[in-house]
């Protein structure tokens, strides 16, 4: 059993986490303010919740002092790109200073951590041509988000390099499943699209649908961050998908025959800014055990019957 911190663990990716890791016997605290967590997704789960922002100083020094975690994730974020470009200031402070705080306070105290695993994302990546990516793929961040998330990567790892802590961090492609709210309009397209033919909704389309996306579903996302935390052998970035390119009316084709419903569908312009293709290459996180078990036909059946 292990002491396991989640910041974020009200959240899409941190509940999903957070249940897998209770149900293994671990002691879990979630930390998460709830500005974009819900309650509900941690409903009957054996765990610590402190409804807290991560960006109050004392109270993560606190916390971290207190509890002496074998194993911190990272996943507290503004996670709307649109958000960082509105208020890039308050995103600042919760996508990278809070994240160097968090390591400087486990430096400076020498706490006694078996990993610290930051969650990044393959929007690091830019719009540049080249695929698929990998991690040694140029990188262009092109938002206050992106640029974030690259930033806290690299304290990430140089606190390995500099000061012994051990530590991770992951770019998440598409991710997609259970306790992702639809609500916003900046929600994962697959998201909104469960929630659209659920109610037999109009689902707006930007653009002709021939863009593509690298499809994750959660579980496997669940697993990597389990492995990373334990597997790595030094602190490394990797690529968290499914290395599989699929285009948006492919994967609405694939969703209409697993719901047996056909979605209704508007078209308008394609989104600025919006990427054209996303693919991963997820050889170096193979290269440490991983092995996607969902594909996406087989991830889209269990999260429709989940949602009905
Ligand atoms: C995702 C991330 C973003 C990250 C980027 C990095 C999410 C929610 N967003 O953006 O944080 O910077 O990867 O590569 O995970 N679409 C529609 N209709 C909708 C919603 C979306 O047609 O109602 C389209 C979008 O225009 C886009 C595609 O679906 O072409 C996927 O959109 P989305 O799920 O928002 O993800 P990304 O744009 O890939």
């Amino acid at each position: 059993m292990s002491k396991v911190l989640i910041t974020g663990g009200a959240g899409f990716i941190g509940s999903n986490l957070a249940k897998a890791l209770v149900k293994d016997g671990n002691e879990v605290v979630v930390v998460d303010d709830l500005s974009m967590g819900q309650i509900e997704n941690l409903a009957g789960l054996d765990l610590e919740f402190l409804e807290h922002d991560v960006t109050d100083k004392e109270f993560m020094h606190h916390l971290l002092r207190r509890y002496k975690f074998d194993y911190i994730f990272f996943l507290a974020a503004v996670a709307s790109v649109a958000d960082s470009v509105e208020r890039p200031l308050e995103t600042h402070a919760v996508n990278q200073e809070a994240v160097l705080d968090t390591l400087e306070f486990i430096h400076h105290d020498d706490l006694p951590l078996k990993r610290f695993v930051f969650t990044s994302s393959a929007a690091v990546y830019g719009n540049l041509p080249d695929m698929p990516k990998s991690e040694t793929t140029r990188c262009q961040p092109l938002t206050p988000y992106a640029v974030d998330k690259y930033a806290s990567e690299r304290f990430t790892i140089d606190y390995e390099g500099l000061y012994g802590i051990p530590t991770v961090a992951v770019r998440f492609f598409n991710v997609f499943g259970p306790n992702q709210n639809p609500e916003s309009p900046y929600s994962g397209v697959l998201s909104i699209i469960t929630d659209k033919l659920k109610n037999d909704e109009i689902f707006t389309l930007y653009g002709d649908g021939s863009q593509t996306r690298d499809f994750v579903y959660v579980a496997d996302v669940v697993k990597a961050l389990r492995l990373v935390a334990t597997k790595t052998p030094k602190a490394t970035v990797y690529n968290v998908a499914q290395g599989g390119e699929t285009s948006l009316l492919d994967m609405i084709r694939i969703y209409e025959k697993v719901a047996g419903k056909k979605l209704k569908i508007k078209q308008m312009p394609a989104r600025k800014g919006d990427i054209t293709k996303s693919v991963a290459d997820i050889s170096k996180i193979k290269s440490i055990g991983f092995k996607p078990d969902w594909p996406l036909e087989r991830g889209l059946r269990v999260y429709w019957e989940y949602e009905n």
